[in-house]
């Protein structure tokens, strides 16, 4: 198995069910593989043996998307014990999951709904990332997430709020860069403000991924190329923050396994750009 520590500052691809055959059959020059960490809770079966098989070839990163860390149901346990145990099968180099909530009263939504940035709402999902990752006995790496609505009660910025979560508590930041040019287009912010306000040092792991604009907001579908006004916005994160390993997102009609790889050219293609990095 390749050492996680060997985890590249490269472009990789975000591994779904259709592609795994290809996958296994090709070997394909990618730099690492981003799964959800959820697809693989069974004790056994086929998923996680080609997953071994994949694990034993290439990095991989685990995306959970089922923590809803930021809820104020308590956390539970026994998915934090099959993610432990994934952890301890496959030794993958990132571990990363929402700052979100997605349950209430024990219910489950299946959305990754935005908190209310206020103080309240960061105190407490501080003090949840801290169990998480007093429990995993290691870094957790946590992405900001794509919204449509905000609450009335907000009394801090999005970007300060993420950056705060990093302070507190050391996690890591994925940053998704995709969600940010979506919240500032449906909220009316900044991007760039967003991009200032994140300590560089946090930021492990950057996520690009395609949006729909054919409805009166942007909505964050998984579905279509990295948008130009992305590309741009990601190669100025770069710039600020050095290169970082980049996963290429796609969910929703998911195409042919070489268009994910020109997308992760193109990532990696600004990876190398030269550059003099920011202070
Ligand atoms: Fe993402």
């Amino acid at each position: 198995m390749i050492s996680r520590s060997a985890f590249p500052a490269a472009a990789g691809i975000g591994l779904r069910t259709p592609h795994v055959p290809h996958v296994l059959d090709t070997r394909p020059p990618v730099a690492w593989f981003e799964v959800h960490s959820e697809n693989y809770y069974a004790d056994g079966g086929p998923a996680l043996a080609a997953l071994d098989r994949i694990r034993a070839d290439y990095p991989l990163s685990l995306h959970g998307v089922g923590m809803s860390l930021g809820s104020t149901d308590p956390l539970d346990h026994g998915h934090l014990a099959k993610l432990v145990r994934l952890i301890e099968r496959i030794d993958p180099a990132l571990v990363s999951e929402h700052l979100c909530w997605s349950s209430v009263g024990g219910r489950h939504l299946n959305d990754l709904l935005p908190l209310p940035y206020t103080d309240e709402a960061l105190v407490h999902v501080c003090a949840r990332i801290d169990e998480v990752q007093e429990s995993l006995g290691r870094e957790l790496l946590v992405e900001n997430v794509s919204s449509y609505v905000a609450f009335a009660e907000a009394t801090i910025p999005e970007w300060e709020f993420v950056a705060a979560v990093a302070t507190r508590t050391g996690c890591k930041l994925l940053l998704d860069v995709n969600n940010i040019h979506v919240n500032a287009v449906n909220h009316g912010f900044d991007a760039d403000r967003y991009l200032a306000a994140i300590p560089a040092a946090a930021v492990a792991e950057i996520h690009l991924a395609g949006f729909d604009a054919s409805g009166p907001c942007l909505i964050d579908t998984h579905g279509a190329p990295v948008a130009p006004e992305v590309w741009a916005l990601y190669r100025r994160a770069i710039a600020r923050f050095g290169p970082r390993p980049t996963l290429i997102e796609w969910d929703v009609d998911l195409p042919a396994f070489a268009v994910l790889q020109d997308e992760a050219a193109t990532a990696q293609a600004i990876l190398e750009e030269p550059r003099a990095l920011a202070a």
